[in-house]
């Protein structure tokens, strides 16, 4: 009898190497490079070209591909007239996964199963470049534009003058965004641009593994990244703060939560047993950001979460994760709260794109087994004669 893995919990299922995590140690690297180092060294263009090529961009490379990204912001027409068609009430998440899905639409995206041969680099085929930088560059002018238009405003146009990060900062306001802001957002795309086999990029992988095409794979990435469980946590862990308030009903509140057994959002993780190396990075940016901004009035309480999380479950591998601290930090940077995990999306496509070059080399269809614990050969019983 084959044995039940549910959640298919610490089953490898494929081979890669754009990302690592030692679970126990707290370990995350892209490409090899520790998480710590590109955060503090790097910008999210060049750990996007990072995790793509598997290699840092030599000067050339990494001027060619911001260019590719800089000059492909801006979205069609109709994929700004169907926004404005979706309810200003709807959710950022659901009016990303729309415009994502239909973003192919325009563009020649379509897999020729005879193109993917063993070996394939998609990369290397103008095709699917051009769909990966659409991807990357168009995505955070989606997020943008719905939340003008969901306040009756006009999309801001993307300015080809700004950095990826500070591009998205002027699309929201149109204002130059602050060197600061814009530069703690684009150590937060870092910090989210990839984490191995995760819900979402298992999801878009799935989707990838029938050759759908790549903008389908990273609307279905999307939608696995919306849930409370993944992706939509930080959204969550913010609200809960706020809903604490106060120091002082920290420990009743989250003593209540535990002993009924609820999900504290922004904490526990399926591969991390210790604090999420992204937490500590988050952390840091947050204090260097309130240091000049001031301290978000919630800081406070997320600690004492923290503090009170680690004395009850902290033994049991629970700690906080990377989203308990990115709310505080988008929330400071003025980012809507529900906007957070789009910005999540907005940085984690380059992750799922990579995972699908690297996928399109040596591509398997994802058709997992199951148990069966129905019955067999039941008779087809008349309308008449049921209950
Ligand atoms: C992300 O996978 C990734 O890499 C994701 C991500 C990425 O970058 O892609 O890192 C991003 O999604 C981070 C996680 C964001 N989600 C949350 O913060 C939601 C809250 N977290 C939990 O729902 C939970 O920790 C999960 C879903 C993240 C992981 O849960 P598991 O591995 O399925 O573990 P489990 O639910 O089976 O819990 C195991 C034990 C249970 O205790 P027992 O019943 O065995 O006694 O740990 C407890 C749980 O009660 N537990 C929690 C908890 N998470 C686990 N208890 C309270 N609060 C929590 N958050």
């Amino acid at each position: 009898m084959e044995k039940l893995i549910p959640g298919l919990e610490g089953v490898p299922i494929m081979e890669s190497q754009v990302g690592f995590i030692d679970g126990q140690k707290g370990i995350l690297e892209y490409r090899g490079i520790p998480i710590e180092v590109l955060a503090e060294s790097s910008t999210y263009e060049e750990v996007a070209y990072l995790l793509l090529w598997g290699k840092l961009p030599n000067r050339e490379e990494m001027a060619k591909f911001d260019h590719d990204l800089r000059t492909h912001r801006r979205v069609k027409y109709r994929i700004i007239d169907l926004m404005k068609c979706l309810p200003e009430t709807g959710h950022p998440m659901d009016a990303l996964q729309a415009a994502v899905a239909a973003l192919g639409m325009f563009y020649p995206a379509k897999i020729d199963p005879a193109e993917i041969q063993p070996g394939t680099d998609v990369l290397a085929r103008d095709k699917h470049y051009w769909s990966i930088i659409r991807l990357i560059a168009k995505l955070p002018t989606i997020v943008a534009a719905f939340e003008r238009m969901r306040h009756g405003d006009e999309p801001v146009r993307p300015r080809d003058d700004l950095s990826h990060a500070a591009n998205f900062l002027w699309m929201l306001t149109e204002q130059d965004p602050d060197p600061l802001d814009a530069r703690i957002l684009d150590v937060c795309l870092i910090l989210h641009a990839e984490h191995t086999m995760n819900a979402s990029t298992f999801s878009g992988l799935v989707v990838g593994s029938t050759l759908a095409d790549p903008y389908t794979l990273v609307a279905s990435a999307i939608g696995a990244l919306t849930g409370p469980l993944h992706g939509g946590a930080n959204e969550q862990a913010l609200r809960m703060f706020r809903e604490i308030g106060t120091v002082e009903n920290v420990r009743p509140y989250i003593e209540a939560k535990l002993k009924a057994k609820a999900r504290i959002m922004g904490v526990g993780h399926r591969v991390y047993k210790v604090k999420d190396p992204r937490a500590y990075v988050l952390q840091g940016l947050a204090e260097h950001l309130f240091r000049v901004k001031g301290e978000h009035p919630l800081y406070r309480v997320a600690q004492e979460v923290e503090r009170v999380i680690n004395e009850h479950v902290g033994a049991k591998g629970i700690a906080s994760n990377v989203d308990f601290y990115s709310g505080v930090v988008y929330d400071q940077l003025g980012i809507p709260i529900d906007l957070f995990t789009p910005v999540f999306a907005i940085a984690r496509v380059a992750g799922w794109l990579a995972h699908w070059v690297e996928q399109m080399k040596n591509n398997r269809l994802f058709r997992p087994d199951q148990i069966y614990t129905g019955q067999h050969n039941l008779p087809y019983v008349r309308m008449e004669q049921r209950t």
